[in-house]
């Protein structure tokens, strides 16, 4: 099994890093191959709807000359991809998102004259998260909008993992946390 993490926190050891670390540890342990990807330090640009990648059903297609085939080259060969962003304004993070519209549509090719296939059809999608309000009101909006996205993009919605901080002073991990990542590697492995 081979998992694309897609890393969307600016802060290297922040919460969201702490959070994702057991978990690929545990998919890692168990065999699973793990390909991250830290959207911050990458060449992303939003999408801006020109639809060439709609003309070929066989590639991603983007015109655009930065590193996103990369990524979608990864999430053509991995069997899960993993969104794991900070909530910024309700939903993920500025690059998070542009590779989320990047995905949507050189993935799913229904854009064009005729109705196309979803070229990532089946594969399983989960998100990992961190917010500061208490997760069913910093996170919520977030998970529907990628259960959504997910069914829109015929992929599997496996669930999401959501800590919250009250306040940057306060310390975030713990062994509870960590063990609820490990348990959530697992549910991503099983379903
Ligand atoms: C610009 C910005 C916007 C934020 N917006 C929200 C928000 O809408 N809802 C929320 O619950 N937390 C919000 N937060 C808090 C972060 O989601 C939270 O601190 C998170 O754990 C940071 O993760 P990180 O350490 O990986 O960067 C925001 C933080 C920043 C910096």
């Amino acid at each position: 099994m081979k998992a694309l993490i897609l890393m969307g926190s600016p802060r290297k050891g922040g919460n969201t890093a702490s959070l994702t670390a057991p978990f690929v540890s545990e998919l890692q342990a168990k065999g699973v191959s793990c390909k991250t990807f830290d959207v911050y330090d990458m060449d992303l640009r939003p999408c801006v709807a020109c639809r060439t990648c709609q003309k070929d059903w066989t590639k991603f297609g983007c015109p655009q000359d930065d590193d996103m085939q990369q990524i979608f080259d990864a999430a053509l060969e991995a069997d899960l991809i993993v969104v794991a962003s900070p909530i910024y304004s309700w939903y993920c993070t500025p690059p998070v998102k542009n590779v989320l519209d990047r995905l949507v549509y050189g993935m799913n090719k229904y854009y064009g004259e005729e109705m196309g296939p979803s070229i990532w059809k089946g594969k399983k999608m989960a998100l990992i998260s961190t917010c500061g309000y208490p997760v069913e009101k910093g996170a919520d909006l977030f998970e529907e909008g990628m259960k959504r996205y997910a069914k829109h993009s015929r992929l599997q919605y496996v669930g999401m993992a959501c800590e919250r901080q009250r306040n940057y002073g306060e310390q975030f991990m713990d062994a509870e946390k960590e063990q609820a990542m490990r348990d959530f590697a697992q549910k991503c492995m099983e379903e």
